[in-house]
């Protein structure tokens, strides 16, 4: 049960930092890391010869520990990843795939994940326990992962369980953007896992199983999906995790088919329904293409709606001459931009804003991992404890078995 009233509102420093980290001035080449430094966001300690090696230095050292170490180690990328880390990638892909490639890696001794910190949480559970997984840089979390703290999250489904029974009454759903911990409170209480490729068919997997979803901790992806299969506005409820009992009675909740975190990732809320209407008087055949994690009034004007894999294919794949709006992050857009010289892409958002959390990921620290796995050293493993992981795992493992 929910006891704190008065608690205060707690805005997670990494989403404070998101904001602040938009005004880089259109400047995405890497720089040394002790110029980075500078950006205003927090990052990890790190050996100091690291700090003023050139993105040229750094290559070189990257390309021989590669080298040195072989198929010991594999390097996995999140589309988001700056261009001068994604090029390591011995594999790139969505949260989807890269969940299903940690899964399928037997050999490699090693995973470096380029990516954010419950990605890395994820491949660890999918993976054997001999072998590492690896975040380049601890500090690269989720400032939408950060907005739904496991005690809250405890409350919140105790409190629907005091309302509404045991009886199938609430399945709970969690985005792949959430802790491990969330994900066990998934596994144990018969839920599971989505990410934005495969949300719907989880939507419907809970829909088979209970009479409600409780949906984590994205409200935005949580409402289009069910938007999209045809749940009406007044069947849904957003639980404000700094109110008691989420804000709602509990008649709202009875009344509910979908209870809706209030969580948002503050790079996909950026994008508005001007920003489209004004590329749209620019451009008139252009076609936009956002990333479900933006509000509902965007995708409901998008021509095309999907994970950052479905963007990524669908604008490679066009024909050339077409014009793409893209509603998501910068690094992906302008890697989209330059793989397609033949078509017009750009960003619907003017303002140059990566994800901070993501961009911290510089191609120094994983210099820093590459040479520690050289030296026989594991620096920053990322283990997931018993019993999440189990029970973590549980939840994953539904999430693969209804596909992607
Ligand atoms: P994808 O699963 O589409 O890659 O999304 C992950 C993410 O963090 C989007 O903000
Ligand atoms: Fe999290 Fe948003 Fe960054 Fe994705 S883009 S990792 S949801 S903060």
């Amino acid at each position: 049960m929910t006891m704190t009233l008065s608690r205060q509102t707690v805005v997670p420093i990494t989403e404070l930092e998101q904001s602040a980290f938009c005004q880089t001035g259109g400047n995405l080449r890497t720089q040394t890391l002790e110029e980075e430094f500078r950006s205003g966001v927090r990052w990890q300690k790190i050996p100091t010869r690291y700090l003023k090696l050139s993105p040229e230095e750094l290559d070189a050292g990257i390309r021989e520990a590669r080298t040195a170490l072989g198929n010991s180690t594999i390097v996995l990328g999140h589309h988001y990843q700056r261009q001068d880390v994604i090029k390591y990638a011995d594999f790139r892909g969505d949260s989807y795939l890269l969940s299903k490639q940690a899964a399928s890696v037997k050999d490699a001794r090693a995973i470096v994940f380029c990516g954010v910190h419950f990605m890395a949480e994820t491949a660890d559970i999918l993976t054997s326990p001999a072998q590492s997984v690896i975040l380049p840089n601890m500090a690269a979390g989720c400032s939408m992962a950060d907005m739904a703290a496991t005690d809250d999250v405890e409350d919140c489904w105790d409190d629907l369980i005091s309302v509404l029974g045991t009886d199938n009454q609430v399945v709970p759903v969690t985005y792949m953007n959430s802790t491990a911990a969330i994900k066990a409170l998934c596994g144990r209480n018969g839920g599971l896992v989505c990410t934005s490729s495969n949300a719907g068919q989880a939507f419907k997997w809970a829909y088979e199983r209970g009479r409600r979803v409780l949906f984590l901790p994205d409200q935005h992806l949580g409402r289009n999906t069910a938007h999209k299969m045809g749940i009406p506005a007044e069947d849904m409820v957003v639980w404000n995790p700094f109110k008691r009992m989420g804000g709602l009675t509990p008649e709202e909740i009875r009344r509910s088919r979908v209870v809706l975190w209030q969580g948002h990732c503050s790079v996909h809320t950026r994008f508005s329904v001007k920003q489209v209407e004004e590329a749209r008087e620019a451009h008139p055949d252009i076609n936009i293409i956002v990333h479900p994690e933006c509000v509902r009034e965007v995708v409901d004007i998008a021509d095309y709606v999907g994970s950052t894999e479905y963007i990524s294919r669908t604008v490679n794949e066009a024909p050339a001459g077409t014009t793409w709006g893209i509603g998501t992050e910068i690094n992906m857009v302008t890697r989209l931009a330059s793989q397609n010289p033949d078509k017009k892409v750009f960003c619907l958002d003017p303002v140059v804003c990566p994800c901070a959390t993501m961009y911290r990921i510089h191609p120094a620290y994983v210099l820093w991992v590459l040479e520690g796995l050289m030296a026989d050293l594991v620096i920053n493993p990322v283990e997931v404890p018993e019993p999440i992981r189990t029970e973590a795992k549980l939840a994953l493992n539904r999430m693969l078995e209804i596909g992607g």
